[in-house]
């Protein structure tokens, strides 16, 4: 199946509410096979269908290299416990990472490629991705801080920096690797356009010097 090409940081897609999946029909199978192709190509822990240019609500989380990648239609987390400070990246920012808030375990439920409705409590690295692609669902990165950002995207669904970024404590940190780029996944202008977000995007600098 072929891979797809993530979308890179500030397209407009990653900040638009994917719709719910009604029916499990050919077209959501073959994006999740694509997606888990993707995912596969890219090493990365988790990919939501928008940062693959579909908005539809499914991601696919890789919890572990010794298990399979899993696939979870129209999730929501229903519960969280407890917070933790980890450090996140994220496909659509490749060659970057920042330091969030999670929290320690979430409860989810969710639906499985056979239709199946099911519920799930996880921590550690799971507890993070859940929160981070069902996020990502919702339009939010992980440079966001969660509860505040919602309410600011349904007036202004672009990106914009603002105050409460702060609360996530980015830390940017320039990418060395460039020449490393797979060029499957990226194409030259999506990571053109990621370094110009960033150097535009004033509170991630601020932070950065805050941390010099
Ligand atoms: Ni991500």
């Amino acid at each position: 199946m072929p891979i797809r090409p993530v979308l890179t940081f500030p397209n407009s897609l990653l900040r638009k509410r994917a719709e719910p999946v009604k029916k499990i029909d050919n077209e959501i199978m073959n994006l999740i096979k694509d997606m888990k192709d993707t995912l596969t190509e890219a090493s990365g822990v988790g990919l939501a269908a928008n940062q693959v240019g579909v908005l539809k609500r499914v991601i696919v989380i890789s919890n572990s290299p010794e298990s399979d990648i899993i696939a979870y239609i129209n999730p929501e987390i229903t519960n969280r416990k407890g917070k933790r400070t980890v450090t996140e990246g994220c496909l659509s920012f490749p060659g970057y990472s920042g330091i969030v808030t999670r929290s320690i375990s979430v409860s989810a439920r969710y639906m499985d490629e056979s239709g199946g409705r099911v519920k799930i409590t996880a921590d550690e690295l799971l507890s993070q991705a859940l929160e981070h692609e069902i996020d990502h669902l919702n339009g939010i990165l992980f440079v966001d801080h969660l509860r505040e950002h919602e309410k600011l995207s349904a007036v202004d669904p672009e990106y914009r920096p603002h105050n409460h970024d702060i609360n996530v404590s980015i830390k940017v940190q320039d990418n060395q690797y460039e020449s490393e780029f797979n060029k499957k996944l990226y194409t030259k202008i999506g990571i053109d356009d990621l370094k110009l977000a960033l150097d535009r995007a004033d509170i991630l600098k601020d932070v950065e010097q805050a941390n010099d």
